[in-house]
């Protein structure tokens, strides 16, 4: 049997939770995405009208087939978590089961089991701040769906995760190093995301004999990053500054993905690894 893979945070083509299904389905893994309720209705539209016709075919000849959209919002685990006002917004109104505990149980009902989870969303309302001017609201909006969501998907999704499983979140430099501009708490989202890989891949290693790994990716536009406001400042930079001097494809970070996700990284874990051009590694800028 192939492997299943459930992806949360795909809402377009030009992401890396896109590039990750690309390279998953390559390498023959069945694709489930969660994609964010506001979002849902413009991406399978997008979809069914053919619009990422072009992006979804693979190197091998075949197109990316996506075999169920789930809506999601990570920021609310159960039911009982959602306020009114979300519950009878019309955005969310639309859709339903979307907390991720429902998620999980209806990729249960549906499929049984999965085989690789994938994390690659991220939210900081504030982002554009400095971290010294964001509010208290904003910071633990940014953990909270940045930060705090990866812990609760691995939560719900692991009873239903093989063993051998693979899991995996994406992360930025930011964490570790100083970027001005990734402001509102999202450096500080990222630090605690790459933390709690290493608790989670022992504790989901001992219980469930599941992989726990982060990719720290190189700046990519994607519609995130372009929120963010500096992105091809960045993106300038990193091909100026970096060992390999070009810019950084979603692909790569999806081949990564599959690798991270398969047999020949099973003794990987708790590890972040870098795929960003070696930039990481400088220590100035020549
Ligand atoms: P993206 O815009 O393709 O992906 C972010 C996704 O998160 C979107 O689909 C959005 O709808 C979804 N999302 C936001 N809040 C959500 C919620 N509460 N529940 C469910 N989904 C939600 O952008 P990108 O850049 O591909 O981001 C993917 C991951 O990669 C993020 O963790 C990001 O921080 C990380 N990353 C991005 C870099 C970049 O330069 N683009 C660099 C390093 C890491």
């Amino acid at each position: 049997r192939g492997k299943r893979a459930f992806i949360a945070g795909v809402a377009d083509d030009q992401g890396f939770g896109w590039a990750i299904a690309k390279a998953l389905a390559s390498a023959g893994a069945e694709i489930l995405v969660g994609t964010w309720v506001p979002a849902l209705n413009i991406f399978e539209s997008s979809l069914r009208r053919g619009k990422f016709d072009e992006s979804r075919k693979l190197a091998n000849g075949s197109v990316l087939e996506i075999t169920k959209v789930y809506p999601l919002d990570a920021v609310f685990d159960t039911l009982d978590d959602v306020p009114e006002d979300i519950k009878n917004n019309k955005r969310y109104a639309g859709s339903s089961k979307w907390t991720v505990q429902e998620v999980a149980e209806s990729v249960k009902n549906d499929f049984g089991s999965i085989d690789i989870l994938v994390h690659s969303l991220a939210n900081g309302p504030e982002v554009t701040k400095p971290l010294i001017e964001t509010s208290r609201k904003g910071y633990l909006a940014a953990l909270s769906a940045s930060s705090y969501s990866y812990i609760s998907l691995l939560k719900h999704f692991a009873p239903i995760m093989n063993p051998g499983s693979s899991s995996l979140s994406l992360t930025y430099l930011a964490s570790e190093k100083i970027i001005p501009g990734y402001g509102g708490g999202m450096s500080s989202a990222k630090a605690a995301l790459e933390s709690d890989t290493r608790v989670l891949a022992f504790e989901a290693g001992r219980k469930y004999g599941i992989r726990v790994n982060a990719i720290s990716a190189g700046p990519l536009g994607s519609r995130a990053a372009k929120a963010i406001g500096f992105i091809e400042k960045m993106i300038e930079y990193s091909a100026a500054n970096a060992p390999l001097q070009k810019e950084l494809s979603a692909d790569e970070v999806g081949n990564t993905a599959a690798f991270l996700s398969s047999p020949l990284a099973s003794a990987i874990t708790g590890s972040v690894i870098y795929v960003d051009n070696g930039l990481n590694a400088m220590g100035l800028a020549v």
